[in-house]
């Protein structure tokens, strides 16, 4: 399963990027405002801090908009992905984008039958929002179930991003529901790699060896 981190906090990426296990990132309107800085130099910065693909979202609603603020979008850099909201026009767009051999990804994605949509139109990823539907009374992870099933029963290549993480707990749902990547806040991405039996178990190791007087080196 790839790992995405949700972020534009620049220093963050790089500081998680060094440990070789992001995979790439994933941003949205509200987290470039959450930057307070341009969108095109912050895109071209996470470009620069990862190999793999970079979300950058179109703010047109219609296709026309849509297809000329991708274009400007994948000029930053040849890892950016297109996102595009899941409506008709944003589909329009994927279509046209995919002829391009523009990636895409389709984001607010809350069914299956929008997913199967999404495929169809040869999206590169589709971004179902787990957290947001479990807020909303649902069950986000059986919605990931769903979507692997139809892709499965099609050879659909469109890639499932799951997106809307809030804890660790979804991460693991996600990669046994079959998500091909999860796109995660940095503190739960950091959380990803702890437990508190292994900080317990060091903590014994380090004492137990101290006591030997002994150094490998
Ligand atoms: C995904 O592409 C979105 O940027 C993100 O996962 C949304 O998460 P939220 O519901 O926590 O805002």
């Amino acid at each position: 399963m790839q790992l995405f981190l949700d972020s534009t906090d620049t220093a963050v990426i790089a500081d998680l990027a060094a440990t070789g296990l992001v995979d790439g990132v994933t941003t949205n309107p509200s987290l470039i405002a959450k930057s307070g800085r341009p969108m095109l130099e912050v895109i071209a910065e996470i470009c620069g801090l990862v190999e793999g693909p970079v979300s950058a979202e179109v703010a047109a609603v219609d296709a026309e908009g849509m297809l000329a603020e991708g274009r400007k979008l994948a000029s930053v850099a040849e890892n950016v992905v297109v996102k595009v909201p899941l409506t008709r026009d944003g589909l329009i767009a994927v279509r046209d984008f995919a002829a391009e051999g523009i990636m895409t990804n389709v984001t607010l994605c809350f069914s299956a039958t929008q997913a199967l949509m999404a495929a169809k139109a040869g999206a590169t990823f589709v971004s179902p929002f787990v957290g947001r539907l479990d807020d909303h009374g649902a069950d986000g992870m059986e919605l990931i179930h769903e979507i692997r099933t139809i892709y499965d029963n099609y050879d659909f290549d469109t890639d499932i991003l799951a997106a809307s993480i809030r804890n660790p707990a979804h991460v693991k749902a996600a990669a046994i529901a079959g998500a091909d990547c999860s796109t995660i806040p940095p503190g739960v991405f950091a959380d990803l790699i702890k437990h508190p039996l292994t900080d317990k178990g060091l903590e014994q190791f380090m004492s137990d060896w101290a006591k030997t007087g002994q150094s490998i080196l």
